[in-house]
């Protein structure tokens, strides 16, 4: 693992990895996160987990064994182990050979699925985890059975890039400019309330601007926008007695790729009749992102000297403090101190 991916992504924290519904039970499945090669799986009883995808004996991918539901049998010699990552079977051993399995263990990772999607938390250090584990994000109003659209993405860049463009609120009126969205013409001055929240911060509920034309479709709406470390941002519309709830993760899987999920909950019947036409046009937006991203990779391989302006940019100033911040607090073992200041932020957009 590099040092730069070290220095840049931010461990002890919960990163989405799956939505639940595209890992089924009996299913185990291979996935780079955070420069780790991870099994990820889902016993007979529906419980899902994550361990080291590395046999223990010579170091090829479980992924690559075979899966009853309970063991997963490594396909170079047999070996079978768990779901909590202990050896049980070694086909070689005689029954007069004595050796004790205890020895052989894969590290297992905490995994758990809430509201629909399985996190897996990615420790500092594998042998002290923090207790209480950190709380993964809670999506409000919405259950499991309200996830209704799920897109993925691979952006080409650290993860730092991708969440500041995912909290930039500068870029709508040129990279998302269509017909269903923005046209740079309807740019306009814009104020928005911020109040720290958790380990990020959220900006407070306000009617969604009238350059932004998706949200046209649902009436009367007002919308609060929260992000929160290390790369979850939350979108929560209120469209009268029906609510849209928008998802979006960031988790790095090297230091130079990002996976992204957008997630939909949402309560209107006719919304989900509507989706196969929705979904086209979710695609184009991730898609517009990660193009954007594909470009601007060019320019930061050079290493150019950036600059960050008010109001527009503080939101990436913020990020940046907020991370630097939950290093030191643990580092010094005291609280965390929110750096985000109650203020209202203006720009054009
Ligand atoms: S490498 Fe897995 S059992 Fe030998
Ligand atoms: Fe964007």
């Amino acid at each position: 693992m590099s040092s730069a991916l070290e220095s840049e992504i931010l461990r002890d924290v919960w990163y989405l990895v799956i939505p639940g519904q595209q890992l089924k039970r009996g299913q185990t499945l291979g996935k780079m996160l955070l420069g780790q090669s991870v099994l990820l799986g889902r016993d007979t009883n529906g419980e899902v987990f994550a361990m080291r995808d590395i046999c223990p004996h010579r170091g090829i991918p479980l992924s690559h064994g075979r899966f009853d539901g309970r063991e997963i049998e490594c396909c170079y010699h047999g070996w079978r182990f768990n779901c909590a990552g202990a050896c049980t079977h070694i086909p070689s051993l005689l029954p007069t050979q004595k050796f004790d399995l205890d020895r052989v263990l894969v590290h297992r990772f905490p995994c758990r699925e809430v509201q629909g999607n399985v996190w897996v938390f990615m420790a500092e250090d594998e042998l002290s985890l923090p207790d209480p584990l950190p709380v993964i994000p809670v999506i409000p109003d919405v259950d499991a059975s309200h996830l209704r659209l799920v897109e993925r993405s691979l952006f080409p860049c650290s993860i730092d890039h991708a969440v500041v463009g995912l909290m930039d609120p500068a870029h709508g009126p040129f990279v998302h400019r269509s017909w269903w969205w923005r046209s740079q013409k309807s740019m306009h001055q814009k104020s928005k309330e911020f109040t720290p929240s958790h380990w990020g911060f959220t900006m407070l509920r306000h009617r969604p601007s009238s350059n932004s034309k998706a949200y046209k479709l649902f009436g009367n709406v007002s919308t609060e926008i929260r992000f929160e470390l290390p790369s979850t941002r939350i979108e929560h519309i209120i469209a009268g007695k029906h609510r849209i709830v928008g998802l979006t993760t960031l988790t790095p899987l090297t230091d130079s790729q990002v996976e992204l999920h957008q997630i939909f909950y949402w309560t209107i019947p006719w919304l989900t009749l509507a989706r196969p036409l929705i979904r086209p046009f979710v695609r184009q937006f991730i898609e517009q992102d990660r193009d954007v991203i594909d470009k601007q990779q060019q320019g930061l391989n050079e290493d150019p000297q950036l600059i960050l302006i008010n109001d527009a940019d503080k939101p990436a100033r913020w990020y940046h403090q907020l991370k630097k911040e939950l290093k030191q607090s643990r580092a010094e073992n005291r609280p965390f101190n929110n750096p985000v200041p109650q203020t209202t932020l203006h720009w054009c957009s």
